[in-house]
């Protein structure tokens, strides 16, 4: 079972992947990945938004719920959408509550800024595990102007360097690095003592995530920082072709996926 703690012990580098529903997890559980996270990234990868905006509350623990369910191992991140936190301080820890209370969630993942410092820490102190998360932070796209690579400039970089301690500092268990670059995310790594897990960020983090439709190709897009371990969408569209072609030809259904019951011959 991988803990929080059992991450911060880690020699090999940490494995994070997305899943959104109990069979990807049971995959990805069996596979011996690490943690897997139930990114609010399910808006673009399975709820069919072009944003992670309309992602709920509900969405997630309804789907965090269900990658428990099928999780022997490893450890459940629920994502906090956007607007779950951030809005009341009660409110916020009352929600990523939930995600642990009713949809079975190990810890929470909190895109983060200096206005989630105090909410970390306070989260931590009633006993809610926090993964923050900083340079690109899909939720702030309207304040950013895009999905452009962050913390490029000195004092941009700086300012990641100095959250990524204060979260760290606040009890933040480990730290998503998303979309920056490679040597600023591996000055991040030395200088904290909690893990770092990188997407877009090189090689020098603790660890690495993926959304699971890029790293299978499932999607019919992926960043330009993920790689495609598979072509899940291709071996899909030929299984599904074949059914379809099956059932038109008359071959499906073939005798051995039906039956009669002589007892039933009377009835017209
Ligand atoms: O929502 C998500 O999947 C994420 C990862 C890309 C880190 O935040």
């Amino acid at each position: 079972m991988t803990t929080t703690r059992g991450l911060r012990d880690r020699e090999a580098p940490i494995t994070m992947l997305t899943a959104y529903d109990a069979p990807s997890a049971a995959v990805v559980d069996e596979a011996g990945v690490d943690v897997i996270l139930v990114g609010d990234s399910m808006g673009n990868a399975v709820l069919g938004y072009d944003s992670t905006l309309p992602v709920t509350l509900d969405e997630i623990a309804s789907r965090t719920a269900a990658v428990a369910r099928a999780t022997a191992d490893a450890l459940v991140v629920a994502d906090m959408p956007f607007l779950s936190f951030g809005v009341e301080p009660a409110e916020s820890v009352r929600n990523a509550g939930r995600l642990l209370k009713e949809a079975d969630a190990d810890a929470v993942k909190i895109e983060s800024g200096p206005h989630t410092v105090e909410m970390t820490r306070r989260m931590t102190e009633v006993g809610i595990p926090v993964m923050a998360h900083l340079g690109l932070t899909p939720q702030h796209v309207n304040r950013l102007g895009g999905y452009a690579r962050q913390g490029t400039d000195q004092d941009a970089a700086e300012e990641i360097v100095d959250l990524a301690g204060a979260h760290a500092e606040a009890g933040a268990f480990a730290l998503v690095l998303e979309h920056v670059p490679a040597n600023l995310a591996g000055a991040v790594t030395e200088a904290l003592e909690v893990p770092t897990i990188g997407i877009g960020a090189g090689p020098d983090c603790d660890g690495q995530v993926l959304v699971i439709n890029d790293a299978v190709g499932l999607g019919d897009w992926s960043p330009p920082f993920s790689r495609q371990f598979g072509d899940v969408r291709g071996e899909m569209l030929d299984a599904v072709t074949a059914y379809r072609e099956a059932v038109e030809s008359g071959e499906f259904p073939a005798d051995e996926h039906w039956h009669v019951e002589e007892e039933l011959d009377d009835l017209y």
